[in-house]
């Protein structure tokens, strides 16, 4: 695990494996680039500043600083530089970062002295996250992470203020590596037991309370959905409780996640290559999890209740049929046509569950249909939900930490295409407006507590890799839960 530190040392006295400084568009020197005499080396490589230009210069004799190294990184238009583009232009280079050892770097003072917090943040967030390597499966281990990070403060700068950042960074961006985790590793692996031991592990390091229903418990319990989309499985389901209390006896948030370990369509079976990707299918579950672990962490001044729903979804002699109707937690039934439709099947137990518990909100987050990736690409979460001021608090939070979203309308006309001949609901709706129709199945669930619903199927995990990261579980969207639960404490 990488330290991070700060301090307000000048660049050109810093002793580091390497010192990472921004060069804006033109070219223009960021913070320290002239202290450590470098301003007409960029220039002289004939780099301009755009993002991706970068220079790297190894310390000789009679250089002016006392880094081993210096990498000038081009960062773009200075008016465009915001805590969102340094934490990508960051992001990018920290993989390279690794073999040096040790790094320090100046870029938060890149950006103005009010977005102190927000740059340090995105500084530190940046290059855990563009590190972040899943190694367990390879013989041959990626190079170990940076020891130490320094990140250097003008001497203006509030130390304060930026030491409390950076330590924030730091638990909230290992949080979203262990959500990576638990999303990259196979399904034979993490089954929904597995996911619960998780849970239970983290829970005791961080001092949450943790409660697992087992099969019986679920039974008793009423969880119909959970129990029936794991019918088909020999690993059977479980719902985790995790429980934290920052604020006395105050109603609750609530939260929950698509746990769903495995998703092979069940009876209503994918094809080979629908079902390469789907261990990503309890990456909600595991956001989740990563949020309450941030916030076991970070102490805000809130209580927050989880309820996660884990079941695996496997065809096979007992497996749940197209047409079988399941009672759900609460009573409600629905009629399952298409057994793939699972995501929506548990987590109406879940919702059902939370809204009894009468908590302030309900916040949902599910890698639920291919639908809402058709829509909004795989770089954009679909929200949905019933109350305009908990989706302007959520989005944002989400602005604020570059986890973008965009709302997609419950359409009050599209309700009637979950209607079923015999049972309250049904499982899915028309060919057309998938992620809405999935969107109205789990309102059904939640009675009249204000709720919003992430589609994350998109985001949650990436296929070409991105600024933040390799392949595979991204984390999406744990940035974005923390800062809303840190904006609610007192
Ligand atoms: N887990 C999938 C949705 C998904 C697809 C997530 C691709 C990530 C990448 C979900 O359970 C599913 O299969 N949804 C179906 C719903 C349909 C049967 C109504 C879908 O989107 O095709
Ligand atoms: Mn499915
Ligand atoms: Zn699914």
């Amino acid at each position: 695990m990488t330290t991070f530190t700060y301090s307000s040392d000048a660049p050109a006295k810093v002793r580091a494996g390497v010192l990472v400084l921004p060069v804006f568009q033109g070219p223009v020197s960021g913070p320290g680039v002239k202290e450590v005499g470098l301003e007409t080396a960029y220039r002289d490589a004939k780099l301009t500043g755009k993002t991706n230009e970068n220079l790297l210069v190894i310390r000789r004799d009679g250089d002016r600083f006392a880094a081993g190294a210096v990498l000038l990184v081009g960062v773009g238009d200075k008016a465009a530089f915001t805590p969102t583009t340094m934490r990508r232009v960051l992001g990018r280079v920290a993989g390279s970062l690794n073999r040096f050892g040790t790094a320090a770097t100046t870029f938060p003072q890149a950006v103005g002295a009010r977005d102190l917090a927000a740059a340090s943040q995105a500084a530190v967030e940046g290059l855990v996250l563009g590190a972040y390597r899943f190694d367990r499966y390879k013989t041959a281990k990626a190079a170990p992470r940076l020891t130490r990070v320094t990140v250097l403060g003008s001497a203006r700068a509030n130390a304060k203020v930026a030491r409390d950042a950076i330590k924030r960074a730091g638990i909230v961006a290992e949080a979203v590596c262990w959500a990576r985790d638990l999303v990259n590793t196979p399904a034979g692996d993490m089954p929904p037991a597995q996911i619960a031991r998780e849970a239970q592990k983290m829970a005791r390091q961080v001092g949450l309370r943790c409660k697992v229903w087992g099969k019986p418990e679920l039974e008793r319990g009423g969880f119909g959905g959970i129990l029936g989309v794991g019918a088909g499985s020999v690993n059977p389901p479980r719902l985790i409780e995790l429980s934290y209390t920052g604020a006395g006896n105050e109603t609750p948030i609530a939260l929950t996640g698509k746990g769903i370990a495995f998703d092979s369509g069940g009876l209503s079976i994918k094809d080979a290559k629908g079902m390469e990707t789907m261990k990503c299918d309890m990456g909600g579950a595991a956001s989740i999890m990563a949020t309450m672990k941030a916030i076991a962490l970070l102490k805000p001044k809130v209580n927050v209740i989880a309820a996660i729903p884990s079941s695996e979804n496997m065809p096979s002699g007992s497996a749940t049929k197209p047409g079988d109707v399941l009672r759900h937690r609460g009573g409600k039934t629905s009629e399952v046509l298409n057994t793939d439709a699972e995501g929506r099947l548990v987590l109406a137990d879940a919702l059902a569950y939370l809204a009894e518990k009468k908590p302030k909100v309900i916040i949902d987050t599910a890698t639920l249909t291919g639908a809402c990736m058709v829509a909004l690409g795989d770089q954009v979460t679909g929200a949905m939900g019933n109350d305009a001021a908990l989706y302007r608090d959520i989005a944002a939070a989400g602005e604020a930490v570059g986890e973008t979203m965009w709302q997609l309308p419950l359409f009050a006309d599209y309700r009637r295409l979950i209607d079923s001949n015999i049972a309250d609901v049904k499982n899915i709706g028309d060919r057309y407006g998938g992620a809405i129709t999935a969107a109205w199945f789990l309102a059904e669930f939640v009675g009249d507590t204000p709720w919003i619903h992430l589609d994350i199927a998109g985001p949650a995990f990436t296929e070409k890799g991105n600024d933040l990261g390799p392949k595979g579980g991204t984390g999406v969207p744990v940035r974005t839960l923390v800062r809303y639960l840190l904006d609610r404490s007192e």
